[in-house]
């Protein structure tokens, strides 16, 4: 099986303490898909449930608060999300493991396997699922979420567009590398978990605003500063970042609303049973 030290190595680098620090803005971005994911996992009171690539540990979290007094693992490959997932939880009764999810032991006999945008990151996606799947006990079911495909993500294509001109060449990627992206085809995504052995597979799509700031400065300001846009824009020097930030805030300001500013996004929601 490939193994995916590529992507340990980009968790557990710049990138994985970028996102620790940046945690609350994730949340606050995903607060309208939180809801529906966790609609859609029903996780129940007494449930046994594994995070995986938990982060900084929000969803597992939630996921205490639904199933006590079950068992909740969150379990991640990168230690500075962990690190920051373990201060929120000071209090609550979660454990949190820093592994590889697609080779770690697992205890079996979990009621639930769920992922809010934590699998995409498998080098061998269908080897991983398979041995995930081995966590979950007789009835148990998986459920998570994936990005659909980038030009149905406003909120991340629009910002690139805006800024495309000012940045150095992009070299064109493998639609299934594993990253961000890397599950936008739903039926690639049911080929792999059926590849891996899951039944009834089900795949829904959810179309939501995606929050980027409080006001379009914070929502420009969070464009740059985060995702594909930063990593094309690392290298820029302080005029051109300045220049694309007023481009930021003038797309910014089209999607403002007293309550913020959001932009339309699309993600898949994936059940399966074993
Ligand atoms: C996009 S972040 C999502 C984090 C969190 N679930 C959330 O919604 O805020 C993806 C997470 O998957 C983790 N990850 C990537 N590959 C992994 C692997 N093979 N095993 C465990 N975690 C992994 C990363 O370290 C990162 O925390």
């Amino acid at each position: 099986m490939k193994d995916n030290t590529a992507q340990a190595e980009h968790w557990n680098g710049p990138a994985g303490q970028r996102w620790a620090s940046l945690c609350d803005r994730h949340d606050y971005r995903l607060a309208n898909i939180q809801n529906a994911l966790m609609a859609f996992a029903a996780p129940e009171r007494g449930m046994h449930v594994l995070d995986i690539g938990c982060g900084c540990g929000t969803t597992t979290l939630k996921l205490a608060e639904a199933c006590a007094p079950g068992r909740v693992l969150g379990v991640d490959i990168s230690a500075p999300m962990l690190a920051a997932a373990r201060a929120r939880a000071a209090s609550v009764a979660v454990e949190f493991v820093e592994a590889d999810a697609a080779t770690m032991k697992y205890r079996p006999g979990y009621d639930l396997v769920f992922s809010r945008f934590g699998v995409m990151f498998f080098a061998d996606p269908v080897a991983a699922f398979a041995h995930i799947r081995t966590a979950l006990k007789p009835g148990g079911r998986l459920a998570f979420s994936c990005w659909c495909a980038m030009k149905e993500n406003d909120w991340v294509s629009l910002p690139f567009e805006a800024a495309r001109d000012l940045l150095p060449p992009q070299v064109p990627q493998d639609p299934h590398e594993p990253g961000q992206f890397a599950f936008a085809d739903d039926k690639r995504v049911h080929s792999i978990l059926a590849g891996a052995e899951f039944r009834n597979i089900h795949i829904e799509r959810l179309a939501m605003e995606v929050k980027l700031g409080a006001d379009v400065d914070d929502a420009g300001n969070g464009a740059l500063g985060s995702g594909a846009l930063l990593r094309a824009a690392a290298e820029l020097d302080e005029p051109t970042r300045e220049i694309i930030l007023v481009r930021l805030r003038n797309l910014m300001a089209q999607y403002a609303a007293p309550d913020g500013v959001a932009l339309p996004g699309a993600c898949w929601l994936v059940g399966a049973g074993v």
